[in-house]
């Protein structure tokens, strides 16, 4: 995991979204002036900016397991205090949010399980967005399906909507997120690993590029067979 961290420090996101995919996710809602958001397993903060310009009155609990990621959110939202960053546990929120926002980390809790805690958490009125790696419904080659072997959940598209169905949720609106939202994961990445390898890393190092360029390669070759779904819910 060190070699991971080492990667991935200072990427601006750790999974794929980009403003166009969190604005169509927000259009789906009506939130209230001054909702309460979770940002459940924010990372580094990529999503906080697009929450706070779609309501610049809300008040965000980013939390994440990750002590640096949160020192980086803190360290950007020291002087706003609608930004509460800490590596709380995103499976036991405190009290209701009208939205429950998770970018690419709720298979940490199980799509099922992580739904289904969060139900009592959300106001009256209350939405959950949420994007789920899964199958599209294209053919699947032998490359994705060995890779992805090592997320033993992933399900297709429909297993996702009926998980979330199953969770007490009305799906409100879903589709996949756009090619432009993974390079904004991949690109800055792309560079990271770049840059490291010319810098002759070691044995470990080397082993954990790999592992990401192997990545990075599988989406370019065969992107198409697998996606983030993004889905918009609210409590039954
Ligand atoms: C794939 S990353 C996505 C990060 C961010 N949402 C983004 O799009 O850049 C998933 C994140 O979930 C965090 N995480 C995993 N389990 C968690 C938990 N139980 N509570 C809070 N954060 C968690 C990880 O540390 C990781 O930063």
């Amino acid at each position: 995991m060190e070699a991971f961290f080492h990667i991935h420090t200072d990427l601006p996101r750790e999974g794929p979204g980009d403003d166009e995919s969190q604005a169509w996710a927000l259009a789906q809602i009506d939130l209230p002036e001054s909702p309460r958001i979770l940002d459940a397993g924010c990372g580094p903060g990529a999503d906080i900016p697009g929450l706070l310009a779609h309501r610049p009155k809300a008040t965000i609990d980013a939390r994440d397991t990750h002590g640096p990621f949160i020192d980086r959110v803190k360290a950007a939202y020291k002087d706003d205090p609608r930004v509460m960053a800490s590596t709380d546990d995103m499976a036991t929120p405190d009290g209701t949010y009208d939205l429950i926002w998770c970018a690419g980390a709720l298979y940490f809790l199980g799509l099922y399980t992580g739904l289904s805690g969060w139900r009592d958490h959300l106001t009256d009125n209350g939405a959950v967005i949420f994007s789920e790696l899964s199958w599209t419904g294209a053919p699947v080659s032998d490359q994705a399906r060995n890779f992805w072997a090592a997320y033993e959940a992933m399900q297709d598209w429909q297993g996702v909507l009926a998980d979330t169905d199953r969770a007490g949720y009305r799906v409100l609106a879903h589709r996949y997120l756009p090619r432009a939202a993974w390079a904004s994961y991949y690109d800055p990445l792309q560079a990271r690993i770049n840059q490291l390898r010319a810098a002759e890393p070691d044995a470990d190092l080397t082993q954990a590029l790999d592992a990401e360029q192997a990545e990075i390669d599988l989406w370019r070759a065969h992107g198409g067979e697998y996606g983030y779904l993004q889905v918009v819910a609210v409590p039954e």
